[in-house]
Parts: structure tokens; sequence; C-alpha cells
């Protein structure tokens, strides 16, 4: 088996999550060749010879990222501790680019979607975009999209970090994807 988990993360969080899913996976399948990438190093070399693809990010405006909404976590991030970007900084680009340019999956491959989410009454979440993309792109889906956990509320705290247990959580999503 070879998978491949690609993440976009701002602060830290989903990356985190996803390697946990990749040591999930690690454990319950030994013979099992997986990757752990961000998604700017994840270009068709690395994901077209997948028979399990992973994708996951953070929740933004109840939904997958966009341009905009990266470039306000990255101005967010600048003014905490956690994050990663600066004023101006080039935000990249997310899963929604990345997706346009995903080859065709080898026969029978399977996805799954996962994202990281605030702890809000009404959170919504960017796995089911995702997932709808990789239905689009015939993968079928092992599981059903999943989300997890961040510490905080609005978005100047949104950088985390994820709450307790949910590390422990994605190995046990990523052992189960095996
Ligand atoms: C611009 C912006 C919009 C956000 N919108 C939501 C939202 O609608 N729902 C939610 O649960 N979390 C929302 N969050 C919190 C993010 O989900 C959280 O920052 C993310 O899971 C952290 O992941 P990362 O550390 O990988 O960047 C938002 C954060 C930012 C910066």
């Amino acid at each position: 088996m070879r998978a491949v988990i690609v993440y976009e993360s701002v602060y830290g969080n989903t990356r985190t999550v996803a390697e946990a899913i990749a040591e999930g996976l690690r454990g319950a399948r030994p013979d099992a060749v997986v990757r752990c990438v961000p998604v700017t190093g994840a270009g068709p070399e690395v994901t077209g010879s997948a028979d399990l693809l992973v994708v996951g990010g953070p929740t933004h405006v109840y939904g997958m990222s966009s341009g905009p909404s990266r470039r306000m976590a990255r101005l967010a991030a600048a003014g905490n501790e956690r994050g990663t970007g600066g004023p101006g900084s080039d935000p990249g680009p997310g899963l929604r680019t990345w997706f346009r340019s995903l080859p065709k999956p080898l026969p029978g491959a399977r996805g799954a979607a996962f994202d990281t989410r605030a702890d809000m009454l009404i959170s919504g979440g960017a796995a089911h975009g995702i997932a709808g993309r990789l239905t689009h792109h015939h993968y079928g889906l092992a599981a059903a999209p999943e989300g997890f956990v961040v510490e905080g509320f609005v978005v100047e705290s949104t950088g985390g970090p994820l709450r307790t247990g949910e590390r422990e959580r994605a190995a046990g999503w990523g052992a189960s994807l095996a």
C-alpha cells in the first residue's frame, strides 16, 4: 500500500494531525509506504502513485480556505507567537488550487478527507469540500470526512493548540484507514 497524506496548514495544527494520521497508518500497516507532505510539495510525482490519498486543511469561513482567508490567517499569525506568516507574506497555493492539477488516480485508489476547526457552535468544516473534490477526481472514499478540533474561539486565537486527545484520535483515524 502506498499512502500519501497532503496537508495545508498556517499555524501547524493541520500538519500535526496529518503527521498523527501518518503514524496511525504506519502502525496499522507496517508494510505500507506512507508519505506526509505539505500541499506545496505534493506534485503529481508524489500523488500519482498513491493508492490511498488523504487530504486535509484548516476550516476557513465554514469551508475550505481561499486566497483571501489564507492571507487573513497569515496576518493574524503575524501577531501570534504560533504563527509562521507575516504581513505581506506569500500565502502560497492552497488546496483549492492544488486540486486543479491533481492527476488521474490509479485504478481503485481511495481517498479520505479531514480538517481542523475551532470549537464553535456552528464551525462548518473544510473536510466535506475536500471529500467532494476527491470524488470528483474519481477517488472512492475510504471513510467519512472527519474534523479535529483546535482550541480557541475567535479568529485571532484559532492558532490552536489542538484540543487534548485530538492527536491520538487522528492516529486512530489513520489506523482505521489502513
Ligand atoms: C480567516 C479564518 C477563518 C476561520 N474560519 C473558521 C470557521 O469558519 N470555522 C471554524 O471552525 N474555524 C475557523 N477558523 C479557525 C481555523 O479552523 C483554525 O485556525 C485552523 O484549524 C488551524 O489550522 P492550522 O493550524 O493548520 O492553520 C478560521 C481561521 C481563520 C484564520
